[in-house]
């Protein structure tokens, strides 16, 4: 297993990053939110249209995660105007799992902060997704607040905020 992080810069990425999320989503939150509200949020968050917006108008910077040279996972990350960075998108396809390459993943998002000055590392994550959360707490994250996100279509997000002091 040789795990690569690197940025991605190139369009045709983008493409292989959105199909891949598509199929994370779906086998991660499809139980836990239901069909209808894991095709609004792909389509909404995780388009090809949606993440070029993301990148060219939000501050986003997407990173893939390749094992052997192919896809397996992705990370999107955004410098906040204050002392942190915000951790949106932490994803591994579920045979890549349970192998610490979150943890390296992780690293590497700190890594990335700490380079720009940043003091913080904030995400928010659905409340029932307990592993997440595990991973999360085991790594240092702590709970800092909730927060319910009304994202449109009659969908809400009830969330944990989680921070990370660097
Ligand atoms: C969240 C996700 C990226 C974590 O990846 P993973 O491969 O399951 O996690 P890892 O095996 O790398 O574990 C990371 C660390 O947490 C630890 N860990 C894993 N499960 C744990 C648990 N239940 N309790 C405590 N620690 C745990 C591991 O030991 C590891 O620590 P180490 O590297 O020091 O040994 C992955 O499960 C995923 O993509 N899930 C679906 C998408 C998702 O929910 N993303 C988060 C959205 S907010």
């Amino acid at each position: 297993m040789s795990v690569e992080i690197k940025k991605v810069k190139y369009y045709p990425e983008l493409r292989e990053i959105a199909a891949l999320a598509d199929i994370i989503w779906h086998e991660c939150y499809g139980e836990l939110l239901g069909q209808g509200q894991v095709d609004y949020m792909v389509e909404k968050f995780q388009s090809v249209d949606a993440m070029t917006e993301q990148i060219e108008k939000q501050g986003y910077t997407y990173l893939s995660v390749c094992d052997d040279e192919e896809l397996c996972g992705y990370i999107g990350i955004k410098p906040e105007a204050d002392d942190r960075l915000f951790l949106s998108k932490l994803y591994l396809r579920n045979d890549k799992r349970g192998r610490g390459t979150a943890s390296a993943m992780l690293n590497y998002v700190f890594e990335e902060a700490r380079k720009i000055g940043k003091k913080r590392v904030y995400l928010t994550v659905n409340k029932h997704n307990s592993h997440a959360i595990d991973v999360y707490k085991k790594t240092g994250f702590v709970v800092a607040d909730t927060a319910v996100t009304d994202i449109g279509g009659g969908y809400v997000m009830d969330d944990y905020i989680m921070e990370y002091v660097l």
